[in-house]
């Protein structure tokens, strides 16, 4: 019935230094069908470094990937990523978490078990590993976030004119090369944050061949208002599907 099946991320095991303990992790990934790579990730020399950080790989690398590219969740130190989100927002989420998704809260307030200085740590690992590629060349992307939501009906449109290619008429999945798996579907909608929606839809999924906010059109990236209206189309969507 889904095209995302529930991956059991093999107990990522988060131990180590920060002893949090052990998270199961169920996340929502496509198991099969993937497509090595659709989209139009620039090519090019990758000059980003991994993420060699101890803490890093005892606390994030389990659903960040080892690298820093990507596994479960997405990857921390792409370039786009990393462009929009300033170190307050990497600590921020670190610190609380995203309730109501696999993102745990690390400080020790929130039930987590790292202090202010060793969050601190991990954010400048990510920085540092991740900008040797330089910054976005001759564009600026959308904002992180918006103080206004997007508008559904708009955003109906808006997944018409960028999405619908590669994610099928309707959200429920496409057809051909450049294929996208249903991202209407209820068990992935309710275990993502509209804000991850908005980052994927700036920056992509560059270890799963998602384009970036440049990538969907040839003729014209999108705006910051077209893409918080295809995130509020998106999430109009929960609870709608099955
Ligand atoms: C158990 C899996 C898991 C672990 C461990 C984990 N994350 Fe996450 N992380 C997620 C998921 C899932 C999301 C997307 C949540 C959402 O829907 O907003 C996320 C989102 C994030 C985001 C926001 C990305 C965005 O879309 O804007 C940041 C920053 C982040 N994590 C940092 C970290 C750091 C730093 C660590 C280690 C200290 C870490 N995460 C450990 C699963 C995890
Ligand atoms: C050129 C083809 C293409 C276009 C255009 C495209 N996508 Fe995707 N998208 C992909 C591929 C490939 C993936 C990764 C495989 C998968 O999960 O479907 C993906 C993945 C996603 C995911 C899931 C990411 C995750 O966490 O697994 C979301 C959400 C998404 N796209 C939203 C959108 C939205 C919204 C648009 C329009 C603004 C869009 N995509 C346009 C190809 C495309």
């Amino acid at each position: 019935m889904t095209k995302y099946a529930a991956l059991i991320l093999a107990a990522a095991v988060i131990a180590g230094m920060s002893g949090v303990g052990m998270y199961v992790v169920s996340a929502l990934r496509r198991t099969a069908d993937r497509p090595a790579s659709a989209g139009s990730p620039k090519a090019g020399h990758d000059v980003r470094r991994d993420v060699s950080d101890t803490l890093y790989q005892a606390n994030c690398a389990g659903c960040h990937g080892a690298d820093g590219k990507g596994g479960a969740a997405r990857g921390l130190i792409d370039t786009v990523f990393l462009d929009i989100a300033d170190d307050a927002t990497l600590r921020r989420i670190t610190t609380s978490g995203v309730p109501g998704t696999a993102m745990p809260a690390f400080a020790i307030p929130a039930g987590g078990a790292l202090t202010d200085q060793q969050i601190d740590t991990i954010v400048r690992s990510i920085r540092t590993a991740g900008t040797s590629a330089g910054a976005v060349p001759d564009s600026t992307p959308p904002p992180y976030s918006t103080p206004t939501a997007g508008d559904p009906k708009r955003g109906s449109e808006a997944f018409a004119t960028f999405c619908a290619r590669c994610h099928g008429a309707d959200g429920r999945g496409g057809q051909g090369v450049q294929r996208g798996s249903s991202i209407v579907d209820a068990s992935y909608l309710a275990l993502v944050s509209d804000q991850s929606l908005r980052t994927t839809v700036i920056a992509g999924r560059p270890d799963l061949g998602a384009p970036d906010w440049r990538g969907n059109l040839p003729t014209r990236p999108m705006s910051s208002d077209e893409v918080s209206d295809v995130v509020a189309w998106l999430a109009a969507q929960r609870g709608m599907t099955r």
